[in-house]
């Protein structure tokens, strides 16, 4: 049986108070105790008597709300901050998300919100500590040359694995040509590299602090804006990030790209699955023949690499058997070519599987999702 979890709970309206508790009293399996506190001080002390997993905090003014959500968020990774609020705007919901709270429930609380939203917390911290596996899964998207979809297929399998109610960090390793911030319209204030500012310091909470969040629920770690800010983040440190990303989330994807060699390396060889993206035409398949081989001879072979062949339009000349004979590796996944939904949600800054969740591409980057799922459930 998972643990229980512990809940803290700072309302000063006793109708709400009232009505959570008896919510969570309904949960009689999975939550253990439940702390009603008087103040944000007492929300501290308790998280940490208790190691709460769960804190629903009211917010009554919106910036002091978001300054409590992020400094629990930074401080207590492992707990979830469930927003509780009289507005109903998104000028309050998202500043509050953006901050790190995992949830925002409108006052007063529907039962059905708030059995919701408790369900897809306990499904997190299941698959954090319970007994599926204590440990996260790693996933890097990969093409050494660019240009063939994998910050697509990055920033859509994130944002998917979000929507189902996972908790995932979506991490930008493109460090000369990131443009993970581009497609979620993020503006952030810490990157990669100000964790290489910090060798043999990174902790958990540091990590926390410098994550960006973005509505769809994903944690960003953004790639530096600089590129001679890229040059100094050393393997080494690559490895120690993505060990401490994989005991705090459930899916830690890496967008990359370009050569074969250090924190490339480093990267995958952190990695359970290596999602190599190309295309049904010559000279990619050509590019792809010659770094599978590459990578074979690194270690990374067919357990751990798979194949994802996208923007497959079936008209084509090359068809799906010719590339998968070309490179002797099967396809994991085709998608589709999508010029106008694709493109129109990139200039947007919105994934395409929030933004057109019904186009072909959305619903194969959701299968791949759901596949990715699968195979952490079937512990392969
Ligand atoms: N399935 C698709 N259908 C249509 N267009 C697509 C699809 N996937 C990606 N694209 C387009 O291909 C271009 C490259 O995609 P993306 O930026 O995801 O690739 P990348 O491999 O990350 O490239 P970069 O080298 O710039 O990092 C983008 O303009 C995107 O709109
Ligand atoms: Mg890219």
């Amino acid at each position: 049986m998972p643990p229980k979890l512990s809940i803290i709970i700072l309302e000063s309206d006793d109708i709400a108070k009232n009505g959570i508790t008896a919510v969570l009293n309904s949960f009689n399996g999975s939550i253990g105790k439940i702390s009603a506190v008087a103040n944000f001080q007492e929300v501290v002390s308790s998280i940490q008597a208790d190691e709460a997993q769960i804190v629903f905090l009211e917010v009554q003014e919106l910036e002091q709300g978001v300054r409590e959500t992020a400094f629990l968020v930074a401080r207590f990774p492992h707990s979830t901050v469930i927003a509780t609020a009289a507005e109903q705007s998104s000028h309050w919901i998202l500043p509050l998300i953006r901050a790190g709270a995992g949830e925002y429930l409108t006052k007063p609380i529907s039962e059905a919100e708030l059995t919701a939203a408790i369900h897809k917390v306990i499904r997190l911290h299941r698959g954090r500590n319970g007994s599926v596996s204590a440990k996260g899964s790693v996933l890097s998207v990969y093409n050494p040359s660019g240009g063939m979809g994998t910050t697509t297929i990055a920033v859509n399998l994130a944002a998917s694995l979000a929507a189902l109610g996972e908790n995932v960090v979506l991490v930008d390793l493109n460090l000369w040509s990131g443009d993970v911030t581009t497609f979620l319209d993020l503006a952030p204030r810490y990157t990669l590299s100000t964790i290489a500012a910090r060798a043999g310091e990174v902790d958990a909470t540091f990590l926390r602090s410098v994550m960006v969040t973005h509505s769809s629920g994903v944690q960003v770690l953004c790639g530096p804006p600089d590129l001679r800010e890229a040059d100094r983040i050393q393997p080494e440190q690559l490895r120690e990030v993505v060990a401490l990303l994989r005991s705090i989330f459930t899916y830690t994807i890496i967008d990359t790209g370009g050569q074969l060699f250090g924190c490339n390396l480093a990267t995958f060889d952190s990695s359970d699955l290596i999602l190599f993206v190309t295309q049904l035409n010559l000279p990619a398949l050509n590019n792809a023949k010659r770094y599978l081989a590459a990578m074979g001879n690194e270690g990374l072979g067919s357990d751990k690499v798979r194949l994802i062949l996208n923007r497959y339009n079936s008209k084509d000349a090359i068809k799906v058997s010719d590339g998968e004979r070309v490179l002797t590796a099967k396809a994991y996944l085709t998608v589709p070519n999508g010029d106008q939904e694709v493109t129109a949600a990139i200039n947007e800054g919105a994934p395409l599987v929030t933004r057109a969740p019904r186009s072909p591409v959305a619903t194969a980057l959701k299968e791949l999702a759901g596949r990715i799922t699968a195979e952490r459930r079937g512990g392969k």
